[in-house]
């Protein structure tokens, strides 16, 4: 199997989780005899301060000429001041809708060894096992008129939705839920918003189509807070990108850690593939940032781009396996720190590395 990846690391500790994320493919390659090449560009503040724009059109370029593009993180403090259009974060939006991707999928997975570091109980999050489909190039994102009128004193963006773009995000949740545990629940504000509404009507169109999975429709304050009280009630959940945007981060109280979530962006040209944090200015550039979300967005990859689901599997176990052995990173050690070993980035990531080694090794 050949797969030409492009890096996009960006900002903050989006280049320490990847490098790791990189180094374990490469491992997952050499063990198989895959030809995987990886060319990196720049994207975000980086790519502001050296080419004057956060999305060079050689980036661009690459990215479309290759058959994955892993993402680290773009933004920095300072980059604030900025308009929305010229700041890192508008190269992040320029390439998902270049790239076409529609359908973000955000897994949320609770390893039974991470309950114990979310602020729930261990009985409310343990098996907790939801997909977050959610609608990636629509709504209030891209939707026009935009404008912040200082003059006036006045500001407004558009959540906007045509039909068939919830149509084509809700197959993709029907379908994923018919290999899971066939259960779709639609999140929207159908009781104020007309776009809601139209969404809504769209989803019970689709679920028509798919009569062995059950639907049910959540208003997006009131999910907000069963996901909390309720996490393991959830299998698929789709939504629109900014409710998606929330409530993928209140997952991650779930698993422990924002650090944790993976995420594969596909339906479009190029797969997108990106962890569910950002750049973490807080604690970037000393060695504190968990991998294992861009790791497990890494698996992703062989998944969805590679077709590799043995090798996708292995990693996902050799996190598991990492993590059952006591070793964490800082953000997964705020419970219990004397009963683990805590881990920089790299140590992290070599731990995995040399876990899915001996796990492909065995399989042989
Ligand atoms: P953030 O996700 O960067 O960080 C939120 C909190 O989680 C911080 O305390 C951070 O230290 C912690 N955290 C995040 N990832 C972690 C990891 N891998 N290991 C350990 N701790 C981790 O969100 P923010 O602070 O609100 O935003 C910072 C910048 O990142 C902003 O410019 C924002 O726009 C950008 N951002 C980018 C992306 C992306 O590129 N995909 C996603 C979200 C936010
Ligand atoms: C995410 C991020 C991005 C989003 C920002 C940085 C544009 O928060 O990927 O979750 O809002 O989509
Ligand atoms: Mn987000």
């Amino acid at each position: 199997m050949t797969l030409k990846i492009l890096v996009t690391a960006g900002d903050g500790i989006g280049p320490e989780v990847t490098s790791e994320a990189v180094a374990v493919l490469r491992e997952v390659a050499e063990i198989g005899g895959h030809k995987f090449e990886f060319d990196a560009r720049r994207i975000g503040g980086v790519a502001i301060v050296q080419d004057g724009t956060p999305l060079p059109a050689d980036t661009l370029e690459a990215a479309l000429a290759s058959d994955a593009v892993l993402l680290g993180a773009v933004g920095g403090n300072e980059f604030n001041s900025l308009p929305p259009d010229k700041r890192p974060e508008a190269g992040l939006l320029q390439i998902r809708a270049a790239l076409g991707g529609f359908a973000n999928l955000r897994p949320a997975f609770a390893f039974k060894e991470l309950t114990v570091n979310s602020p729930l109980r261990a009985e409310v999050v343990d098996g907790a096992d939801i997909l977050f489909v959610r609608e990636l190039l629509g709504g209030l994102y891209f939707g026009r008129p935009r404008e912040w009128n200082r003059a006036g004193g006045e500001a407004w963006n558009t959540m906007r939705y045509t039909r068939g773009e919830v149509e084509r995000v809700a197959r993709v949740a029907f379908e994923l839920a018919r290999k899971r545990r066939k259960k779709v629940t639609s999140v929207d504000k159908a009781n104020v918003l007309e776009v809601s509404q139209l969404w809504r009507a769209a989803v019970n169109e689709v679920a028509a189509e798919f009569p062995d999975v059950t639907v049910e429709h959540q208003y997006v304050d009131a999910m907000a807070m069963h996901l909390m009280n309720q996490p393991r009630n959830y299998d698929v959940v789709v939504t629109e990108n900014l409710f998606g945007d929330i409530l993928s981060d209140e997952a991650a109280v779930i698993t422990g850690s924002l650090g944790m979530l993976p995420s594969a962006t596909i339906g479009g040209k190029v797969n997108l593939y990106e962890p569910v944090h950002g750049s973490a200015p807080d604690i970037a550039g000393r060695g504190l940032a968990n991998p294992l979300g861009a790791i497990l967005t890494g698996a992703l990859i062989l998944r969805h781009s590679g077709g590799l689901e043995a090798e996708a599997a292995a990693v996902e176990s050799a996190v598991r396996r990492v993590l059952e052995q006591g070793f964490r990173t800082p953000d997964l050690a705020r419970a219990n720190p004397q009963g683990f070993t805590v881990l920089s980035t790299k140590e992290m990531g070599a731990k995995v590395r040399q876990t899915v080694k001996e796990q492909l090794a065995s399989r042989v």
